[in-house]
């Protein structure tokens, strides 16, 4: 087990927007940095990041934390990975209790995945560099396809002996498990529950996810013979989901955030090469044809995608393939071939580095401009073909998101096609109306809400705050799943927000002195039983640590494991909102600029309005109990507590009356 000395380490080194910074684009807007949600698909940012609270919040889908729940959600990390992965990030060492076998056994599965894959690619390295037949088989073939050293050791490059069970015996030898062996497809049963090496006497290219941890491996065959298949990869597993990883995408992402281009080659050769000679932003689909995950994983990180491919009959394509999904998820495509029958990697390996550069940058063309081109070079003058070749390239037109770039496309294929602009603009327009129609249905069927506007990045809208009703006033969608939430629930809620964003501001109340907003709420509240149960959870802490003096600070609750208090947490400081539900919209600009400036009225407002409203239900409880008649009711008693509820409610009432905020 990992010491709560190194995890406070961790915790404290983590900075938000460099643990974020790696896997999203960010961009500064005013006081906070935003970029494209990688927990949702989105094209207009609504990714939030405070460097000053340490958080992260999309206001499209609502995904909210802090560093380690940013890992913990992204990488499906478990606790311990994620803080694994930020100590590796921070270098800094973990300290650990010494682990029982129990607490071995227990370990969670997807962590004996990952270890066992990292050990498998280790077994492969070891038998490329360290042994007679690696040596002599494999790392000859790397050297003969022209990779250096450094770059087969940056790749993790390794091999698989020619054997049945090499792997398999070494593997169980170590003490892993045969169902795990299964599990990640390093290992397959036999009828009589034997097992045998899946990767055997092939060069291995083991497959990375984002943070550079192995998940899968690609066995390369060093035969020539047809019946052999050239590849062998890894089955999808817990930790291989093969429509979300694209090969080598974690050692391009750096370079493809600085080019802000990202190339997109077929095959592991490719991207191996290409890094040799110096162009790092590429990454490969591995022979799959693209899914919207990798294409998704793309956007995180650059709009720009050149797509590189053979110049032969199926690499053309493969290169109209999958691209209509790239455009329709606003990047722009551009399309690069290789002549006379080379692919990237041949290429680099025959003309070398520099000539290579030269000849990417010289050959780029726009996906649209080549498929029009490469379409109309087969109609041979045909008209009902090129009719049809029109439609095409208007189909691809009419995905594309951005309307400047529409036009200009129409236009320039106008000229290409010899056809009127006019002419192509209405076919895109009855396109765009089929497509409207089938994405209605589709709406329909899911019902799921817009994300929203924002009035301004750095003051989000606190919807998730609202009631569905108290959304529809102020013009908002239903929220995604309908919240229950009462006033009163949203009073407790808002104590928790003036104690999570001020609890240690030093409050100036009359005759009291300088005492921080924490112990005098607390104290205010002592009578006040929440039934929010995130809500009580967190005054709760705070009740307790106020014996002791201390007043907890908000992101104490950022990873708690209650899933609910640790929403409400990020969402109380995410939102510089006042969110009773009474608030007008004079009332929320005032806030919004100083709420700070306002603390006093804002904590006894809070106060007294939360008192109201539990003797206002008090008193209707009375009122119940009169009215049933009921024999055994006193009526003396229940007249005078009301009686006296009565008058606190008129001097509550009248005190909220009077502070107005000014
Ligand atoms: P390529 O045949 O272009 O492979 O297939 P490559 O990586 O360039 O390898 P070399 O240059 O021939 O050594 C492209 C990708 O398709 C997948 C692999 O991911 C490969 O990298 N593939 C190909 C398979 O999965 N299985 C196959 O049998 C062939
Ligand atoms: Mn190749």
């Amino acid at each position: 087990m990992i010491t709560k000395e190194t995890i406070e380490k961790v915790l404290d080194a983590a900075r938000i927007e460099e643990v974020v910074g790696d896997f999203v684009d960010l961009k500064k807007r005013g006081t906070s940095l935003i970029g494209n949600c990688p927990f949702h698909n989105e094209k207009t940012p609504s990714f939030h990041v405070s460097v000053a609270k340490g958080i992260y919040k999309c206001f499209g889908c609502g995904a909210g934390g802090d560093s380690l729940k940013f890992v913990m959600e992204l990488e499906k990390y478990s606790y311990p990975e994620a803080i694994r992965y930020l100590a590796d990030k921070y270098s800094i060492g973990i300290e650990e209790v010494q682990r029982s076998p129990a607490q071995l056994a227990a370990q969670d599965k997807r962590e004996s995945l990952y270890v066992l894959s990292a050990w498998a690619g280790k077994f492969f390295k070891e038998q490329l560099w360290d042994t007679p037949g690696g040596q002599a088989i494999g790392l000859s073939y790397f050297k003969e396809r022209g990779y250096r050293e450094d770059i087969i050791k940056k790749f993790d490059l390794g091999y698989s002996p020619d054997q049945w069970t090499a792997l398999s015996d070494a593997a169980i030898a170590s003490g892993f498990h045969k169902d795990y062996l299964k599990e990640v497809g390093l290992s397959i049963e036999r009828d009589d529950a034997s097992i045998y090496d899946r990767f055997r006497g092939r060069v291995i290219f083991p497959i990375h996810n984002l943070t550079g941890r192995i998940i899968g491996f690609g066995g390369r065959t060093l035969k020539t013979e047809k019946s052999v298949p050239k590849y062998v990869n890894s089955p999808e597993s817990e930790i291989y989901h093969k429509s979300d990883v694209l090969y080598g995408l974690n050692f391009a992402k750096k370079a493809i955030m600085d080019k802000d281009t990202c190339y997109l080659v077929e095959g592991y050769a490719d991207v191996i090469s290409m890094h040799q000679a110096g162009v790092e932003n590429v990454v490969s689909s591995s022979g799959t044809s693209l899914t919207s995950g990798q294409i998704r994983l793309i956007a995180r990180f650059t709009k720009n995608v050149v797509i590189l491919y053979d110049g032969d009959a199926a690499g053309i394509k493969a290169s109209l393939r999958g691209t209509d999904m790239l455009l329709e998820e606003g990047l722009n495509v551009k399309v690069l071939l290789f002549p006379d029958g080379n692919d990237p990697d041949s290429y680099v390996q025959r003309y070398g580095s520099s000539a290579f550069k030269e000849y990417i940058d010289a050959h780029q063309e726009d996906f649209i401009f080549y498929k029009t081109n490469i379409l109309l070079k087969d109609t041979g003058g045909d008209p009902i073909k090129r009719a049809d070749v029109i439609r095409e390239v208007v189909q691809s037109i009419a995905l594309i998101p951005d309307e400047i770039k529409v036009s200009v496309f129409l236009q320039q294929c106008s000229r290409l096609l010899d056809i009127e602009e006019r002419v192509l603009l209405t076919e895109l327009n009855k396109m765009r109306l089929q497509r409207a129609k089938a994405q209605d249905k589709k709406d329909a069927a899911a019902s799921r809400p817009m994300s929203m506007d924002m009035p301004s990045p750095d003051m989000p809208p606190a919807d998730f705050f609202l009631t569905d009703a108290e959304r529809s006033d102020i013009g908002l969608p239903p929220a995604e799943a309908p919240l229950v939430i009462t006033s009163e629930i949203l009073q407790e809620r808002e104590i928790v927000r003036i104690l999570l964003n001020y609890g240690a501001d030093l409050a100036t109340w009359e005759g009291d002195g300088d005492i921080p907003v924490a112990p005098l709420l607390l104290h205010a509240m002592d009578d006040i039983v929440f039934e929010d149960r995130p809500s009580a959870f967190i005054i709760d802490v705070f009740r307790k640590k106020a014996e002791d003096f201390e007043i907890p600070e908000a992101k104490f609750f950022f990873s708690h494991e209650d899933k609910e208090v640790q929403d409400l947490a990020i969402t109380c400081v995410s939102s510089p909102y006042e969110l009773s539900p009474n608030w007008n919209d004079d009332k929320r600009k005032i806030f919004v600029k100083e709420e700070r400036a306002h603390l006093k009225t804002l904590t006894i407002q809070a106060v007294y309005r939360i008192k109201k409203r539990k003797i206002e239900r008090e008193m209707f409880k009375i009122r119940e109990e009169l009215k049933s008649g009921a024999p055994d009711v006193d009526m003396e008693i229940l007249l005078s507590k009301y009686q006296k509820l009565k008058e606190a409610e008129k001097l509550l009432g009248s005190f909220l009356g009077n502070i107005i905020v000014k």
